[in-house]
């Protein structure tokens, strides 16, 4: 009897075994691949927590193609290189995050970031060399020649730190070296906890900073054909695509993104903004970029992925008329500038006569606007925002330089009179 039961019991429990075996091999794979302690440890900890504390990173983290992927919060925010961890609720985490967290998992993208202006350019463009070490200086330097090892820009330091860190910097901050040696953020294109690409391909991330007089891609891409369609029919695009299977059938119309940085239909993503760019078009006098060939290029298949060559090629060619014509007005205001300097007029300071916050007006806004207008569809800042423009303010300057002249001459007609009334009276 004694055997019966412990027999019955066996089985019994062999059974269960089994069962607990068999039940378990069914259960959806995200469950069986759960996740280690560490993993619950970690968001789940942070997240609990967090969810009253600042609730709306949580549900982004919750949204984000990381939490599918299995990352957790401490994956971000631990601690790497020589980032100073603090003791946060039984955890460490590091004192301040940078792109060299997202470098652990994306180096590739860190790689091509670096490569390119929204790097340490674009810091240096407002504070100069000095934030630097020699190496990234040198790394820049092989990439964008005279961008980096530079000075810092004058109108920043005449407008003071105040203006510069709510002005400039937010922009320009986009490539500011970090403490732990890396450079830059990723997180003003793809935000903290949303990491997301649908918002790098929004136009209205990249123009955050692309917009006003000096810069207006934002407005012209609003104004030109791409920018209402897309505005009128994204809502049938998807903008979440993985970036190695994005085609013209999810985004038929480009974005800023799908021009300067995208995948589409089989070609390659870059994180270098260089990359499809022929012309420095922000300069004053527009001249070709050493990879002219190679820019045009490759921008010019994204275009043609979408339009036939000879539209493209018809494009481009009617654009860089306007970038010859445009050189030779600012050139013209240049020679005028040049003359007053050579005849000792201007006094050696930038910023210091009015003449020549024209001077810088001319090519900065109205100079820039047209060319950039010329190549992203906007007629209006090609015409009333740019050349327009450029004509009042010439004629403005060459009024502006006769009255500098007549006033001089008048100064030095009086210092005359009054050396020699002085020497009449010796
Ligand atoms: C027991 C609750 C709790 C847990 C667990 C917790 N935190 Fe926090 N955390 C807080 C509070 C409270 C703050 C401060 C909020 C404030 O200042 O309003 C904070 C602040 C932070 C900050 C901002 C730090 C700063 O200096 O501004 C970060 C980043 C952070 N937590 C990340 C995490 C991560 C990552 C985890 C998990 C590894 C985690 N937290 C776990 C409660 C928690
Ligand atoms: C993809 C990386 C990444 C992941 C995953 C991540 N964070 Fe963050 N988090 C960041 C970055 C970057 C910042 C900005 C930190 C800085 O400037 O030092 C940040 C900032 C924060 C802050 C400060 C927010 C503020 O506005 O003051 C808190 C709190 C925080 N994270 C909590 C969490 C929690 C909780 C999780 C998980 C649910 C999490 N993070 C997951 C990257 C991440
Ligand atoms: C621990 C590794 C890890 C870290 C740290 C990390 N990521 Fe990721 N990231 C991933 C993985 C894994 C994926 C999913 C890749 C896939 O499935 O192709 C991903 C995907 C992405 C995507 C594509 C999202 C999409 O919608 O397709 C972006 C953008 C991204 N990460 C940005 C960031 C940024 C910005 C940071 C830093 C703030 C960061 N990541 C930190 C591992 C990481
Ligand atoms: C609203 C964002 C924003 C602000 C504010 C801003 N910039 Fe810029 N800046 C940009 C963008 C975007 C470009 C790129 C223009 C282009 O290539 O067409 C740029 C280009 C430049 C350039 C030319 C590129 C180069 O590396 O030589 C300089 C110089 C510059 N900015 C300096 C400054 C200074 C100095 C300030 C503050 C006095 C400032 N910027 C404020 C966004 C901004
Ligand atoms: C946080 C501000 C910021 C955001 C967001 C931003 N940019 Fe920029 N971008 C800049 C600044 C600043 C420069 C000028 C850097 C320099 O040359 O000094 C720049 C330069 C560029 C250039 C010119 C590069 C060159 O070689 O001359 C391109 C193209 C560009 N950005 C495209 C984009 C696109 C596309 C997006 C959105 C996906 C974007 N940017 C988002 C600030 C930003
Ligand atoms: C100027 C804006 C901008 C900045 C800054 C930026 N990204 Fe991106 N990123 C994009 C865009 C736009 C895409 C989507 C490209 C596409 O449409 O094919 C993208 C795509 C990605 C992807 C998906 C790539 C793939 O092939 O699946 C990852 C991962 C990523 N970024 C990580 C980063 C990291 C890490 C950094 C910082 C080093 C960073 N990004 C900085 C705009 C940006
Ligand atoms: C249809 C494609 C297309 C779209 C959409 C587009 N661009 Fe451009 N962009 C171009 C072309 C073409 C040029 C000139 C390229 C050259 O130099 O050969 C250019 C030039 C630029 C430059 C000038 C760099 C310099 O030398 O001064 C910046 C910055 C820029 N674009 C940013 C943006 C931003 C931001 C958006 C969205 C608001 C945008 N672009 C939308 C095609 C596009
Ligand atoms: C993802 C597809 C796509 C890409 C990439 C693209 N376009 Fe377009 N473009 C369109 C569509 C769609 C229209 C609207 C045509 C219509 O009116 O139906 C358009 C309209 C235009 C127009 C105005 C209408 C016309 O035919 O005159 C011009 C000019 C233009 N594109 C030039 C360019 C140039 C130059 C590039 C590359 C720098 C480019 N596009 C890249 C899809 C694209």
């Amino acid at each position: 009897m004694t055997f019966r039961y412990v027999f019955v019991a066996v089985l019994i429990s062999a059974a269960l075994v089994i069962s607990a075996f068999m039940i378990n091999q069914y259960r959806p794979a995200v469950e069986t691949a759960q996740p280690t302690a560490n993993f619950i440890k970690a968001s789940g900890k942070c997240a609990d927590c967090h969810r009253n504390e600042t609730g709306a990173v949580v549900h982004q983290f919750d949204r984000s193609m990381h939490n599918r992927a299995g990352i957790n919060c401490l994956d971000c925010h631990k601690p790497v290189g020589s980032q100073a961890g603090v003791d946060h609720n039984g955890f460490v985490i590091s004192e301040g995050l940078s792109a060299l967290n997202c470098a652990q998992c994306h180096k590739t993208e860190y790689d091509q970031f670096l490569r390119s202006r929204h790097a340490a350019p674009a810091w240096a463009a407002v504070v100069g060399r000095d934030d630097f070490t020699p190496e990234q200086i040198a790394h820049a330097e092989k990439y964008h020649k005279g961008t980096v090892d530079r000075n810092a820009n004058a109108l920043a330091l005449l407008e003071g730190p105040a203006a510069i860190n709510k002005g400039c910097a937010e922009c320009h901050d986009i490539g500011k070296p970090n403490p732990d040696g890396s450079i830059g953020t990723c997180t003003a294109c793809h935000s903290r906890h949303s990491a997301s690409i649908e918002l790098a391909r929004t136009p209205a991330t990249c123009g955050q900073c692309h917009m006003g007089p000096d810069h207006s891609q934002i407005e012209i891409y609003n104004e030109s054909k791409h920018g209402v369609l897309f505005a009128a029919q994204k809502h049938n695009f998807d903008l979440t695509v993985d970036p190695k299977k994005l085609s013209t059938a999810d985004m038929p119309i480009p974005t800023c993104s799908t021009c300067h940085m995208s995948g589409l239909d089989g070609q390659k993503v870059t994180h270098d903004t260089t990359e499809r760019l022929s012309w420095w078009l922000f300069a004053p006098v527009s001249n070709k970029r050493p990879t002219y060939q190679s820019g045009q290029n490759n921008m010019k298949e994204t275009c043609l992925k979408c339009h036939t060559t000879d539209h493209v090629d018809t494009f481009y060619a009617e654009a860089e008329e306007v970038v010859f014509a445009t050189n030779d007005k600012i050139k013209k205001v240049q020679e005028i500038m040049k003359g007053l300097r050579d005849e000792g007029l201007l006094t050696p300071a930038p910023f210091d006569e009015p003449i020549e916050f024209l001077y810088f007006d001319i090519w900065h806004y109205f100079g820039r606007t047209a060319k950039h207008g010329a190549f992203m569809g906007g007629a209006d800042f090609v015409q009333w925002h740019g050349n327009y423009e450029l004509l009042l303010k010439t004629i403005e300057m060459e009024e502006m330089a006769a009255e500098i002249r007549a006033h001089h001459k008048q100064k030095r007609q009086e210092g005359a009179d009054h050396a020699s009334a002085a020497q009449a009276t010796d």
